[in-house]
């Protein structure tokens, strides 16, 4: 059993008051009953994953907002996906842990706000009256062994990829008075308590990176490549261009070229790639996938790249 030094648990501690502060029930703090708002969209539209393109055009106001719908319902249920795969590394990360450590009870703290995050985005899935899209058939096969490479290292630092893209689409969304009610309230709640997991995994990694050597570091930098691949290109399923009458296969293509939605992704990670870059994590083979994930910089395309 390792001992918790003590700038771990002041954090921890920090948390924990913060969270007994400002923890939501998302069962009663939103109004289930309320109507959703005939003609408002479910997400900004210029961050839909075909905005912009010829197909954006051909779909037309009512359908656009549908997609958005759809769109939304997609990021929500992969949110879930993420959720479960966070928890289960959060039990590995504890399992061996003294309990009586703060660091220990925020992390069970962190797996109770993420239990009622699922809940809450799956409610919202249903009001919105959209299939849970899921990840494909292939992410979710693959996400049952990434718990299993995943350890430590790059389980923190996929978690923080996910919660940093997820935190930037959201803060953009609870502040939009132009989106549906449900959209913002849900955005408000898990960006309130998501800034508290981005603090505990931010400290947790760069603890454990320090202490890493050269084999555990190369290790970590290809996996989460894989992982931060994955994520990215699931987070829309193409049952929602069917489920607004467009040729799914047909739209992926187009969503995948699209420059307005990458830059959307790249815009959400910003933040986190930075973080990691600087922290020496996207280097090596795994830096590929990062760039086909369209994630880095134009300027890496033209191979002058400052993280290198
Ligand atoms: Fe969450
Ligand atoms: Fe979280």
């Amino acid at each position: 059993m390792t001992i918790a030094p003590p700038d771990r648990e002041r954090t921890a501690e920090r948390l924990l008051r913060t969270s007994a502060k400002h923890s939501y029930d998302p069962l009663t703090e939103i109004d289930w009953e309320a109507p959703l708002v005939e003609g408002r969209p479910f997400a900004p539209p210029h961050r839909s994953s075909l905005y912009g393109t010829a197909l954006w055009e051909e779909l037309g106001e009512e359908r656009r907002i549908e997609l958005t719908r759809h769109e939304t319902a997609s990021v929500a249920s992969v949110g879930v996906w993420f959720e479960c795969l966070l928890i289960r590394v959060l039990m590995r990360h504890i399992y061996d842990q003294d309990p009586t450590t703060k660091h220990v009870q925020y992390a069970l703290t962190e797996i109770g706000d993420e239990t009622r995050h699922s809940v809450m985005f799956a409610r919202m899935i249903d009001k919105f009256g959209c299939p849970a899209y899921g990840p494909d058939r292939v992410a979710r096969l693959l996400g049952r062994s990434v718990v299993l490479v995943l350890r430590q290292i790059s389980g923190f630092a996929g978690a923080l990829f996910v919660e940093e893209i997820l935190d930037a689409l959201q803060r953009e969304a609870m502040a939009d008075e132009t989106l549906q009610p449900l959209s913002r309230q849900v955005s408000r709640i898990h960006v309130v308590e998501e800034a508290r997991h981005i603090r505990y995994a931010k400290q947790e990694l760069a603890r454990q990176w320090t202490a890493a050597g050269p084999f555990a570091r190369a290790y970590h930098r290809l996996v989460l490549g894989g992982a931060v691949y994955l994520a990215t290109t699931r987070l829309v399923h193409p049952g929602v261009y069917a489920a607004v009458g467009l040729d799914p296969r047909r739209a992926r293509r187009v969503a995948a070229r699209n420059p307005h939605y990458r830059e959307t992704l790249a815009w959400a990670a910003g933040k986190v790639v930075a973080e990691l870059g600087e922290l020496g994590m996207i280097k090596g083979p795994g830096r590929r996938l990062w760039r086909r994930a369209g994630l880095l910089p134009q300027a890496d395309l033209r191979g002058s790249d400052p993280l290198v």
